[in-house]
């Protein structure tokens, strides 16, 4: 099949294109650069550096992909609170116009890749499924949880098939420091010597999903109909940050110790995903431990720590 990947230059965003590309699709890759790498993309893939914002008729036109999955986002919570315009654009008006383009271009099917944790808010019980009410408290958490409102509605008034698959939070190889995401920050401050930083007590947890686990998933169930149209994907374990933290001070074997400051106000205290609809009608089951997975993650920082300096 022919595949369009929005943001295949990303942290998650290129693993789906390495494993498209695995299974024999044509892959082709829209990516502005903001955070993703050149270096990153598959060179079997066919790359545009273009931004969704921007007319994408030009692309389409010539490429015709039938399914897109569309990745590219402003991915920072903590930047979304001081430029929630700038997030805004992006993640609403960028999938918008990547709807369009499939529109008019009669793509069959989209996949929208969301968030777990930021479009639910402080969550009212744990774990949260996917018909917990939705009071995102962040600007990132409404412009990721309006744009699955247009993929779906575009479904109703087009009829371009969907899925939309929210996220735990993903780590693994690739992930950036320059991220809000604590696994490659702190891998990163313990690599170059600086002291990490928690905020609050480091107590709040959070649902972590390795991303080879999850790109992988997402390339073997991109054409499949399930009864349900959006599912969680995570491990479905709380972890907490301070376990975190433990865990790469194991694997780097550093004395360094994390400072605490303030909690980030938008951001939640704890959660964690039902995945049960997931594993039920789309056969979820993550490989990864934890473990395994953050140890891998530490090691690619430690031997790719030139790419971020
Ligand atoms: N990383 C996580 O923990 C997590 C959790 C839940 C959901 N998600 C979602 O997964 C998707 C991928 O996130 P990621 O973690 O790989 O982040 P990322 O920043 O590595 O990837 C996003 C990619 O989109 C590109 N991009 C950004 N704005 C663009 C634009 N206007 N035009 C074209 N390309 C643009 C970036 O250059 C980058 O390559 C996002 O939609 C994000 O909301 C991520």
């Amino acid at each position: 099949m022919k595949v369009l990947v929005t943001g295949g230059a990303g942290f998650i965003g290129s693993r789906i294109v390495d494993f498209l590309i695995k299974a024999g699709h044509e892959t082709v890759v829209i990516d502005n650069l903001s955070t993703g790498r050149k270096d990153f993309v598959n060179p079997k893939a066919i790359f545009y550096q273009a931004d969704i914002t921007k007319s994408l008729d030009t692309i389409f036109h010539k490429e015709t992909p039938e399914i897109v999955i569309h990745t590219a986002a402003q991915t920072m919570l903590r930047y979304s609170i001081e430029n929630p315009i700038f997030d805004a654009t992006t993640n609403i008006i960028g999938t918008i116009n990547v709807l369009e383009a499939c529109k008019k271009f009669k793509v069959k099917k989209i996949i929208y890749t969301s968030t777990g944790g930021a479009r639910v808010g402080e969550p009212k019980y744990l774990p949260v499924d996917e018909n917990h009410p939705l009071n995102p408290s962040s600007p990132y958490g409404i412009s990721k949880h309006s744009a699955e409102h247009y993929v779906w509605l575009y479904n109703q008034l087009c009829g371009i098939d969907y899925l939309i698959f929210c996220f735990g939070n993903v780590y693994g190889p690739r992930d950036n420091p320059k991220s809000n995401r604590a696994t490659p920050i702190f891998s990163w401050k313990i690599l170059t010597n600086q002291v990490p930083q928690i905020f609050g007590d480091g107590n709040q947890t959070r649902d972590f999903i390795y991303v080879l686990d999850l790109a992988e998933f997402i390339v073997a169930n991109m054409t499949k109909s399930p009864e349900h149209k959006l599912f969680h994907l995570a491990n479905g374990e709380q972890t907490s940050v301070n376990e975190l933290f433990a865990l790469l001070k194991e694997f780097s074997q550093t004395k360094i110790e994390a400072i605490h400051t303030e909690s980030i106000k938008g951001e939640i205290r704890d959660i964690v995903l039902d995945t049960r609809l997931a594993q039920k009608e789309l056969n979820w089951k993550p490989k990864t431990t934890f473990r395994e997975g953050i140890k891998e993650t530490f090691n690619w920082m430690k031997e790719n720590k030139k790419l971020f300096e």
